[in-house]
């Protein structure tokens, strides 16, 4: 099967194209900057650069490009851009498009995820025939987050309370594979990680991988979105599908402490 993948350069995208191709897959990348990446071709969802060539002979398309900030830039990538992508598939005669979407986005008060949303719209239009594959938060993006809120010395200023169910972007990219070889499915099962666990037992994880000594303090921040990460609407308990757990990840990546 030829399988463009949107946001192949990216952490999804990336674990998505070797798995591809480890199940014999042609794997096409669709990049603004695809340098170092084979079969590739160059373009951009905001301008429509490249679109026309990416779909050209592809039988489906997982999308996994997105711009986090997207909303600032007149929602330019993830909403017209997928527009614009799902135009130039008809046209080419691109039999099923896989959306990966976020666990929770109609739940959670949040810019980027009524971007998300917004999307989702566009692809259940259905000009395409369509699936959607919504995830929670990668091993990944935790780090960032951390990374983001450990910039003080000594400090690590985290919303303990915030609750997630990370999940690894390898495990994410097998469900991928194995539904952009299936028909068409619509809105899938959620696809959740091994554990549902609060901030503080994840920073906590983290501050012990990274050998930072630095002192967890709660961070209280007074939005609607931060309530509600607490309260658990970021999570899918029932579809714990993925397999490796943040701790695993994290000895694959730093080695066990
Ligand atoms: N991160 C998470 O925790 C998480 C959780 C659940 C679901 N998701 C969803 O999973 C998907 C992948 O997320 P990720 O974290 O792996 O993304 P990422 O690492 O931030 O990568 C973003 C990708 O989007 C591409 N991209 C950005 N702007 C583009 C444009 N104008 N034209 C073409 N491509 C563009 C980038 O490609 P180039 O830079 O090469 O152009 C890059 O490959 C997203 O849909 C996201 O909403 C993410």
């Amino acid at each position: 099967m030829n399988v463009l993948v949107t946001g192949g350069t990216g952490t999804l995208g990336r674990e998505v194209v070797i798995q591809l191709r480890q199940a014999g897959h042609r794997a096409r990348i669709l990049s603004r900057n695809p340098r170092g990446h084979v079969d590739t071709v160059q373009g951009d969802l905001a301008t429509g650069a490249g679109l026309q060539k990416a779909v050209g002979g592809m039988d489906a398309i997982i999308h996994a490009a997105s711009a986090t900030t997207d909303v600032l830039r007149g929602n330019a990538v993830d909403v017209k851009g997928t527009r614009r992508l799902l135009n130039v598939a008809r046209e080419a005669g691109v039999k099923h498009i896989v959306f990966v979407s976020i666990v929770g986005i109609d739940r959670v008060n949040y810019t980027y995820y009524k971007t998300k949303l917004a999307a989702e719209a566009i692809v259940r239009e259905g000009k395409v025939s369509w699936s959607i594959l919504r995830a929670t938060q990668f091993h990944s993006f935790m780090e960032f987050t951390l990374g983001l809120f450990s910039k003080l010395p000594g400090l690590a200023t985290v919303p303990l309370e915030w609750q997630f169910q990370p999940v690894d972007a390898r495990d994410v990219a097998r469900r991928l594979v194995e539904v952009v070889s299936q028909e068409p499915g619509g809105r899938l099962p959620d696809f959740g990680g091994p554990e549902v666990r609060d901030f503080k037992s994840i920073a906590e994880s983290w501050l012990k991988a990274h050998r930072l000594n630095k002192r967890l303090v709660n961070l209280w921040l007074p939005f609607k979105f931060s309530r509600q990460v607490a309260d658990g609407l970021l999570l899918c308990p029932d579809q714990k599908s993925g397999t490796i757990t943040f701790e695993q990840y994290l000895d694959l990546k730093y080695g066990a402490k």
